[in-house]
């Protein structure tokens, strides 16, 4: 049952109709025709209707769609039986067949050919060059094939007038390797007749209107098709059909295919011959028969490469051999007319099998073993005339009509057998169905001795003159019993029978009058052994092969060829077998009009081929009992959400089971029955029920499944993002981790290292641990420095107060500190050795005077005195004065400064010793530090450090400036210290300058 398709293009399947009724059945076909849906389902069969127009429906998208879908999942159309086929070949390893059938003109050709064009399309997805080619020919070779076996004619423009079944065979991969194209009966007599209204072969049109002119010289042809009478009639024609083009068209498939350049000059040669044949006249003189226009006769040998005579011989006169002598039997004119119709006749029908031969050739499978590719699946494709009634019925039309007779009752036997064996293998009680079996009509034709056939081939056989005539007396002896058989002589009242000419037949598809005329003829297909002999002694190889059994002696005895009428029965009958033998398709064609017209539905004409198709007996069997059937996991794929008990999934021990109870819980327990592994469902009217509940619970479920899927999104969004939260800590987590890890590990042994860490290098720290680490360093150096403080002496925390208050004070600002040497602060004595003592007693006798507690500095100086003159002497700092000294005078303390009068000192940035102490008073100091031992020793720094500690811990505030210049005041004078260095000076001295006095230092 097909799906996907709203309700206003009818039902898509007729077996959904619910009254199986001719008009039900018409309105549902008319509906979906006018709404531009030409195909539609009994079943499996497609039923197509001719649209007369170009339908954009065979694009590469609606491959897509159709591409490994499954019958009912897409709208009915020719690829999904394609596919169908392609499947059951491919995954079942089964030959099937695809079977169209339908009048001239329903659509035939044109589905094989889109058919062939689909399963190209979905094969071979891998390129392979050797399937590609073989594709390539097998689409190629309809076009040639169709030039030389297609007409027009009163129903169709591009009329099929042979039979044709292509094999396309498949290796294990699904892939075309190869095919074979059986032909059958070309109805050759179109060669030299044609009815009015129609032509002859597309071939013969086509070679000249497309033929460049130098071949048309040289083929001694003209490009008026009127000049020729064989092809006069149809010469008149418009046609729809491109002629010119189409030549061109089949040239290059031809020379695609691989037909040699001779091949084809052969081909065009023999179209011509057959031209020129139409147009030899005979005439007599007295009793010699002779050919009017003789010229004809050497353009024929130049075209047929062989002798002028022969040709002429060959067309007057009949070799005849008698047993003994071999004698040469004048022609009548009527019989050399006959026998030059016969010639063309046959050389086209030659020329139509060796193409079908030659591509054949190209096409078949090589190199195929099926030991190493596995089985060699073979699809079918049988495009054949359709059944049809002309003005005028002959000998061609009672085969086509027969053949389609044969395979009406192919589809009868498959199509009932197969639902038979359906509801046999599944258990299903059968009832059966009334429908008309043509099998009457076609034993009516091919019984044994009782058939047409027979009759006809009896009366070939009669020795004596044998007649049309004969034959029709013969067939109404024999058949005048028979209910489809009828003759004027057997219904005399029946005006429309001539005597002695007609007989007719109601065939599955209709009444048909044959005109007996030329059926003996035609049945014996006489084509005199000179010709053979003639064609196969040419010197064209090509036309030679054509001709074998021209080789023949006159004198061998041959025995008696079949008749046409038996050939063309055999090759039914095996053509059926083969189909038989092959899982069916069918494709059913209908005409909707005999105008070509995409908008007219002719309901009259389409009824008449609805009845004699058998659709509607199609329907019937195919709901006979029930119109659905379903396997039970697929049936629960679709329905199951109608049921609690199925939805989402059943605990039930089948689906069987589960089936059962979904139908039973919708109420539709009586219109069941359960196979083996499927279920039937009798009413049309369940199934849509079914749908409808199905349709109304996929709105819910498409809601809850949003709904779900909606929750189940922002839950997983929800859950990734807590996890990256999760990983994010973790890791942070290991980050601090590892880092206070290795910081511990690193500094856990730093209180017994020699420098207690300090040169430790630290981690780098995880980003937010920076300050953690900031922290860290400042405890780290805080701890570091209280150890070293701790273990120092009272002295050395001294010097190392001072060292601390130097390097605030200074760093940065002063080049040399004098840091990394121990600072002793009274260096009097140890720069005086020799007057240690007398210090030493002034220094006591004035801590007794003044009380002081310690000496925070001392040391030679050099300074400038009231009058500007340079003096030597020395300083004592004690924690109350700064002392001037004279050592020369056994450092008589010359004068004394209250420390509290001291506000400030300032330094140079430089390395001299330069130092100025600012008093309250504006009386300030200047001293260069001098007579150092060692020699050039550093002392500025202790001496800022020591006093700047001991203000501290005074808290007092002593300025500390490190300038160059530097201002002072010289009792109550400005004045400027400058610093210079000097070479040649060997000691720091100081010189008056303008501005006050610059200290001289050595310079380099
Ligand atoms: N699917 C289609 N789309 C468009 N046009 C179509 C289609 N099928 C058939 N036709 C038209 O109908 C014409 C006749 O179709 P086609 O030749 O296939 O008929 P047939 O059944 O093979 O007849 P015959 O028995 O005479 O060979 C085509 O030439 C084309 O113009
Ligand atoms: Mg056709």
């Amino acid at each position: 049952m097909a799906e996907h398709e709203s309700p206003e293009f009818g039902k898509a399947d007729f077996v959904l109709l619910d009254n199986v009724s001719m008009e039900e059945f018409m309105a549902n076909l008319k509906l979906r025709f006018e709404k531009g849906r030409i195909y539609s389902y009994i079943g499996e069969v497609v039923v197509s209707v001719n649209p007369y127009r170009a339908m954009n429906i065979y694009g590469r998208d609606t491959v897509e769609q159709y591409k490994g879908r499954e019958l009912y999942e897409r709208p009915p159309h020719l690829f999904a039986i394609a596919d169908a086929a392609y499947k059951a070949m491919k995954r079942r390893n089964k030959d099937t067949c695809i079977v169209i059938s339908g009048e001239s003109g329903a659509g035939k050709t044109e589905a094989s050919k889109y058919i062939m064009q689909y399963i190209a399309a979905i094969t071979n997805p891998s390129q392979r060059a050797e399937v590609e080619r073989v594709k390539n020919m097998l689409l190629k070779s309809n076009c040639v094939l169709e030039a030389f076996g297609n007409a027009k004619t009163n129903r169709n423009d591009n009329s099929s007038r042979f039979g044709k079944y292509m094999d396309i065979n498949f290796d294990f991969k699904g892939d075309p390797i190869g095919g074979h194209i059986n032909n059958y009966l070309l109805e050759k007599s179109r060669v030299i007749f044609q009815q009015p209204g129609e032509r002859s072969f597309h071939s013969f049109y086509q070679l000249l209107r497309g033929a460049p002119d130098s071949l048309l010289r040289s083929l001694h042809i003209k490009k008026d098709p009127t000049a020729f009478s064989y092809i006069k009639v149809g010469g008149q024609i418009k046609s729809s059909i491109n002629d010119g083009a189409e030549f061109k068209a089949v040239a290059d498939a031809m020379k695609v295919i691989g037909f040699t350049a001779d091949e084809v000059q052969t081909v065009y040669k023999i179209l011509a011959t057959i031209l020129h044949l139409g147009n030899l006249t005979f005439g007599v003189d007295g009793d010699v028969t002779l050919i009017e226009n003789r010229k004809l006769v050497s353009v024929i040998r130049e075209l047929l490469s062989t002798g002028e005579e022969n040709v002429e011989k060959a067309l007057l006169y009949r070799t005849v051999s008698t047993g003994r002598d071999v004698i040469e039997k004048q022609h009548t004119t009527q019989e050399a007319s006959y026998g030059r119709d016969a010639l063309a006749k046959a050389m086209y029908e030659r020329l139509f099998c060796w193409i079908v031969g030659r591509i054949n050739d190209v096409i078949e499978v090589k190199n195929y073993d099926a030991r190493v590719h596995g089985k060699n699946t073979v699809i079918g494709v049988l495009d054949i005339y359709g059944f049809e009634i002309f003005q005028n019925n002959s000998f061609e039309q009672f085969c086509i009509n027969y053949c389609n007779e044969k395979l009406q009752q192919l589809f009868i036997q498959l199509v009932l057998k197969q639902e038979q064996e359906e509801y046999q293998r599944e258990g299903i009680p059968w009832k059966h169905i009334d429908y008309f079996n043509n099998q009457i009509i076609v034993d009516l034709v091919e019984q044994q001795h009782k058939g047409i056939f027979s009759v006809l081939d009896e009366a070939c056989m009669n020795v004596g003159k044998v007649t049309d005539e004969l034959f029709l007396q013969g067939l109404n002896s024999k058949l005048a019993k028979h209910a489809h058989y009828t003759s004027r002589k057997l219904s005399p009242a029946d005006k429309s029978l001539e005597f002695d000419r007609d007989f007719r037949i109601r065939h599955y598809a209709g009444v048909v009058v044959y005109s007996v005329v030329g059926f003996i003829d035609k049945n014996k297909d006489t084509l005199f052994q000179d010709f053979k002999r003639l064609l196969y002694n040419s010197s064209n190889q090509v036309l030679k092969k054509m001709w074998p059994e021209g080789k023949l002696s006159i004198t061998e005895v041959t025995k008696r060829p079949l008749t046409a009428a038996t050939l063309f029965k055999n090759s039914m009958i095996s053509l059926v077998e083969n189909l038989a033998s092959k899982e069916p398709y069918y494709v059913r064609c209908i005409k909707p009009n005999d105008v070509k017209s995409p908008l007219l539905f002719e309901e009259e004409r389409s009824r008449h081929q609805v009845e004699y198709l058998g659709l509607l007996e199609n329907v019937r069997v195919r709901r006979a009992g029930y119109a659905y059937r379903q396997t039970y996991p697929r049936f629960l794929q679709r329905y199951k959400m109608i049921s609690q008990f199925t939805w989402p999934n059943h605990d039930l021990p089948s689906d069987k089971e589960a089936v059962k109870k979904l139908l039973e819980g919708c109420g539709f327990g009586q219109d069941t029955a359960y196979g083996k592994t499927k279920v039937f469902i009798r009413t049309p009217r369940t199934l849509f029920s079914l749908e409808e509940q199905r349709a109304d619970m996929v709105q819910r479920i498409v809601l809850f499944l949003q709904k779900v899927w909606r929750g189940a999104l922002a839950r997983m969004r929800y859950r990734r993002m807590k996890a990256a939260l999760v990983i994010l800590r973790a890791y942070r987590r290991y980050k601090v981790k590892s880092y206070i890890r290795e910081v511990n590990r690193r500094f856990k042994n730093v209180a017994s290292m020699k420098d207690y860490g300090r040169h430790v290098k630290w981690p780098t720290p995880p980003k937010v641990l920076r300050k953690f680490e900031e922290a860290l360093r400042s405890i780290h150096s805080r701890w570091w420095a209280w150890t070293l403080i701790k273990r120092l002496s009272p002295e050395e925390a001294l010097q190392v107060r001072a060292k601390v208050a130097t390097l605030e004070a200074l760093k940065g600002h002063r080049a040399d500190m004098g840091l990394l040497r121990a600072w002793e602060g009274n260096y009097l004595k140890r720069d005086n050795p020799d007057r240690a003592s007398a210090f030493s007693l002034v220094a006591s006798e004035l801590q007794r005077k003044d009380k002081f507690m310690r000496v925070l500095f001392s040391c030679n100086v050099r300074k400038i005195n009231h009058f500007h003159k340079v003096e030597d002497r020395a300083v004592l700092i004690t924690d109350r004065h700064l002392y001037k000294m004279d050592p020369q005078k056994h450092f008589l303390a010359m004068k004394s400064i209250p420390l509290y009068n001291v506000t400030g000192v300032s330094v140079s940035p430089g390395k001299d010793q330069l130092v100025v102490f600012h008093t309250k008073d504006s009386k300030d100091l200047v001293v260069c530090l001098q007579g150092m031992v060692p020699a050039h020793d550093s002392r500025i720094g202790e001496l800022v450090g020591t006093l700047l500690s001991h203000f501290k811990s005074e808290k007092r505030r002593l300025q500390v400036n490190v300038a160059s210049p530097i201002q002072c005041s010289l009792h109550g004078r400005k004045s400027t210290v400058i610093v210079e260095p000097k070479i040649n000076q060997s000691q720091p001295d100081f010189i008056k300058s303008r501005s006050g006095y610059i200290l001289a230092v050595p310079g380099n």
